[in-house]
């Protein structure tokens, strides 16, 4: 009862923490035959990784992906596909103050009051360190959905702090720019909304959202195998998600029924307020995903907190931070997307051939 795994058909299990050895995923389910390499896995890790820009933690990783199993002339062999990267970049010495310390926000005090003992280097377990591996095996996912029945999967940061970031949707510049803001207009402003955070040593949250293009009907199981719940669960699972809207999502709440539903006529549905998903089953059109990421929590701004005493203490958080977790989710939802959608189309095929 330990919840490592994801999926039912198309099977991760990821293992490894922040400041350990290695980090890794076990990938069960891969279809055979998928032609894999670990360069095109390492492009998507280098969209996540940490260093890309002074607004990211500056830890800076290799992720020099092994694939240690499950593969065979460049080809997944149909089974189990394992996963290792090394951990080259940790610096356990800048947690030692934490050691004994709660960081409010974190995952320090939860993390010790469920298992009596905490890895505290870098986060351990509850470190975004692990979402590499969710872009990892999101990689295989996301390859074989584009192979099967050219399916596009495109995240974008959708709001960061007070900006909005989306108003202008320029598709070209997402991967342009470090924020993969779609607004070219707007990356000025972030860089100094972030240059000024940064200094004041504060941290702030983002909205991240994701589109899925190509998706064919039928994915998804009425009633407990909804796509939208657990696409939901798959964008709740990430680091610091607070929030997840499918399609209108909270806006539905003002919406009139006249509005919100979906008219279709023979040329397609009119709108997407659905974003892509009616009673829990992909109707075709693009799922629509939008993610809420909160204000990272390890600041160097001192604040009130507790020790594993019950003390009260005061607590500075040093080490390499993301100022905002936000700028680097993207590739992670996407990842989740790709993850989700793959093993629904396992599962559709499983019942309806
Ligand atoms: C891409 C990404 C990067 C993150 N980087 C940091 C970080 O540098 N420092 C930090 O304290 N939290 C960071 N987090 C958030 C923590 O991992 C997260 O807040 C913590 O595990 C507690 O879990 P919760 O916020 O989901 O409750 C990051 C999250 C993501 C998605």
């Amino acid at each position: 009862m330990s919840f490592n795994t994801f999926g039912l058909m198309f099977r991760v299990t990821t293992f490894g923490e922040s400041h350990g050895p290695a980090i890794g995923c076990v990938i069960d389910g891969c279809p055979p035959g998928l032609e894999i390499s670990p360069q095109e896995i390492k492009e998507e890790l280098e969209r996540r990784a940490t260093g890309r820009s002074r607004h990211t933690s500056q830890r800076r990783e290799q992720d020099d992906v092994q694939i240690v199993s499950g593969w065979f002339d460049g080809r997944a062999t149909g089974t189990p596909i394992a996963l290792l990267i090394e951990n080259t970049d940790a610096r356990s010495r800048d947690y030692e103050q934490i050691k004994r310390q709660f960081r409010p926000g974190h995952a320090d005090y939860t993390y010790w009051k469920k298992y009596g003992i905490r890895d505290y280097r870098g986060g351990g377990r509850s470190s975004a360190r692990e979402t590499t591996m969710r872009v990892a095996a999101g990689a295989l996912a996301r390859k074989w959905l584009r192979l099967e029945f050219g399916v596009e999967i495109q995240g974008w940061l959708a709001q960061l702090g007070p900006l909005r970031t989306d108003e202008v949707m320029d598709w070209d510049s997402i991967e342009g720019n470090p924020f993969f803001c779609p607004h070219p207009g707007m990356v000025p402003k972030l860089e100094e909304f972030m240059d000024a955070l940064r200094k004041s040593g504060d941290s702030v949250g983002a909205r991240v959202n994701v589109i899925a293009r190509n998706v064919p009907a039928g994915l998804g199981a009425p009633v407990y195998g909804k796509l939208d719940a657990d696409l939901a669960s798959a964008m709740m699972s990430i680091n610091a998600a607070k929030g997840v809207e499918i399609g209108a999502g909270f806006a539905s709440v003002s919406q009139q029924g006249t509005e919100h539903r979906d008219e279709m006529t023979k040329e397609g549905f009119l709108t997407n307020h659905a974003g892509g998903i009616l009673g829990g089953i992909s109707s075709g059109q693009d799922v629509v995903v939008s993610t809420a990421f909160k204000p990272t929590s390890s600041l160097r701004l001192p604040c009130r907190g507790l020790d594993i005493d019950g003390e009260e203490v005061e607590i500075v958080t040093k080490g390499r931070h993301d100022p905002c977790v936000g700028i680097r989710a993207t590739p992670i939802v996407e990842a989740m997307m790709a993850l989700v959608l793959m093993d629904h189309v396992l599962r559709h095929r499983a019942q309806s051939g």
